[in-house]
């Protein structure tokens, strides 16, 4: 079913998250048919554009990131009458008199009360002026049909993050906030959900008994493509580890849902969150582990230092890499470690969850049956494979009693161009109203609350070692030692 009509304006609309990932999203729901029979998408921006040039930009886009491409073409005319654009200055308050009045033109128009959204698609210095000003508006006052989404960053840290949660809720409900978290619409990070409580057969096996521990890698083979100006004021903890990475560890360790009514899956994230282990700041360097990496090769290519990328300041203080050891502490979790890792330039691009479990309690066969009888693994991998491996120990065919492990996989077939992009999934829910997949003020709140003190520690203590690894490299050595202290080794897929 198709949701309700909706105007989507994106301010920001001249930049380029809407250039490589938001157009080329709501082109691919619209070739879905999953766009309402009535809508209408509003790029406002400063940028001078008339409409067909702005319509000819943002096709561009699309032929460069939309995940489908050959069958895609034909239908840009019908894609982009629907589209316009709206040159405003988002600091002058008669500007936002043209959006209500677009909105009732349209109205008028269709002959229905349409979804009014607001995507956020700009600098974190902007929102809070641009909230203001939307949260006065006359049509923002109906709490069912507008909404406002809000991109990443959300905050600087647990007090700004706090600051803008309370400006926002003086001007809009909770049920209308939309803040994006792009991980949570990923197709495989969803599927989580259903392998774990879709499946009984995994559910009694999955606690402290049985696991030994649990590993998140977000490894990302880019640099900073010509973000140094952001980059350099948040860093890997920031950019990836207080979003992106404790969102997986919560859909990893939370309890089953009692519903899938997005207020449910949210309390029992939050649980998470509020139950892994404050580490003290004193404790900060036995609990993680940063990194910057400096100048060398990747595939082949030369690179340069993080330290020379443009926006960064040469004596930069700022991770592109970071390794933390959490607990939770809960009945379920009780003394086992999280390893979670992230970074900037490193071997491969690759995000998954291993679950290890323990050993199996006593090993009958002989020692030189197998060379490591650690083998029971599940491992989820969120990209840029998209399938789950259950790995165990089999015999070899012959006539020893050799033992290898083994992977059984699912792998989603076809994949790449037939499965919707995190943004599909995104718009599509916010245009339905179904916030399951955003994050709720409590959340993000407790999500800084937990990375807080690794944060100061860092910011207050100008490391000696930086730059601490090369390109195309795993990360820094103190990373491998700070999952050696405990007998483990990360797990890097092949
Ligand atoms: C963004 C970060 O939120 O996520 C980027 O700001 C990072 O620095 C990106 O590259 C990774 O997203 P994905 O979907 O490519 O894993």
């Amino acid at each position: 079913k198709r949701p309700p009509a909706s105007i989507l304006f994106i301010f920001g609309g001249s930049g380029d998250l809407n250039y490589r990932k938001l157009t080329p999203a709501l082109y691919n729901l619209f070739l879905d048919e999953w766009m309402p029979e009535h809508f209408a998408i509003v790029g406002i921006g400063r940028t001078e554009y008339s409409n067909e040039n702005y319509r000819s930009h943002l096709q561009e886009g699309i032929t460069k990131f939309s995940r489908r491409k050959a069958e895609a073409n034909g239908h840009y005319k019908e894609f982009f009458d629907h589209v316009n654009y709206l040159q405003l200055d988002a600091g002058d308050v008669k500007s936002y008199q043209r959006i209500a009045e677009y909105v009732q033109t349209k109205e008028k128009e269709w002959g229905t009360h349409p979804n009014v959204i607001f995507y956020l698609a700009v600098a974190p210095q902007l929102v809070p002026s641009i909230a203001q000003e939307l949260g006065t508006l006359n049509l923002c006052k109906d709490k069912s049909t507008t909404r406002i989404v809000i991109e990443k960053p959300f905050g600087h840290d647990l007090a700004s993050a706090h600051e803008l949660n309370d400006l926002l809720s003086g001007l809009f409900a909770e049920e209308q906030i939309f803040r994006i978290d792009h991980y949570l619409g990923k197709e495989t990070v969803q599927n989580i959900l259903a392998l774990r409580f879709a499946n009984a057969l995994f559910e009694p096996v999955w606690n402290r008994h049985y696991i030994d521990h649990i590993q998140i890698t977000a490894a990302e083979s880019v640099g900073l493509e010509g973000r140094g100006g952001y980059y350099e004021h948040s860093g890997a903890l920031r950019d990836m580890v207080q979003n992106h990475i404790l969102q997986l560890m919560c859909m990893v360790a939370m309890e089953a849902p009692v519903s899938f009514d997005a207020n449910e899956i949210r309390n029992k994230k939050v649980d998470v969150l509020n139950a892994i282990r404050p580490i003290k700041k004193e404790d900060v360097h036995e609990s993680a582990v940063r990194g910057q990496y400096g100048a060398g090769w990747m595939k082949g290519k030369q690179v340069t230092g993080y330290r020379e990328e443009k926006g960064v300041d040469p004596v930069s203080n700022t991770e592109t890499y970071a390794a933390v050891k959490f607990y939770v502490d809960n009945w379920r979790w009780q003394g086992v470690p999280f390893y979670v890792r992230t970074g900037k330039l490193m071997h491969q691009k690759s995000t998954h969850i291993t679950i290890q479990f323990k050993d199996a309690p006593t090993f009958a066969f002989p020692s030189e049956a197998a060379e490591s009888w650690r083998s029971n693994r599940l491992t989820i991998s969120i990209q840029p494979e998209m399938d789950i491996r259950i790995r165990f120990q089999a015999k070899r065919p012959g006539q020893t009693m050799t033992l290898d492990p083994v992977n059984m996989t699912f792998n989603y077939e076809g994949s790449d161009d037939h499965t919707p992009e995190a943004y599909e999934t995104l718009l599509l829910d916010v245009m339905e109203g179904d916030a399951t997949l955003f994050m709720r003020a409590d959340q993000v709140e407790a999500a800084w609350k937990v990375i807080m003190p690794i944060l100061e520690t860092w910011e207050n203590r100008t490391p000696q070692d930086f730059p601490n690894y090369v390109p195309d490299s795993w990360g820094p050595e103190d990373a491998d030692a700070l999952i050696a202290r405990d007998g483990h080794s990360w797990i890097n897929l092949p």
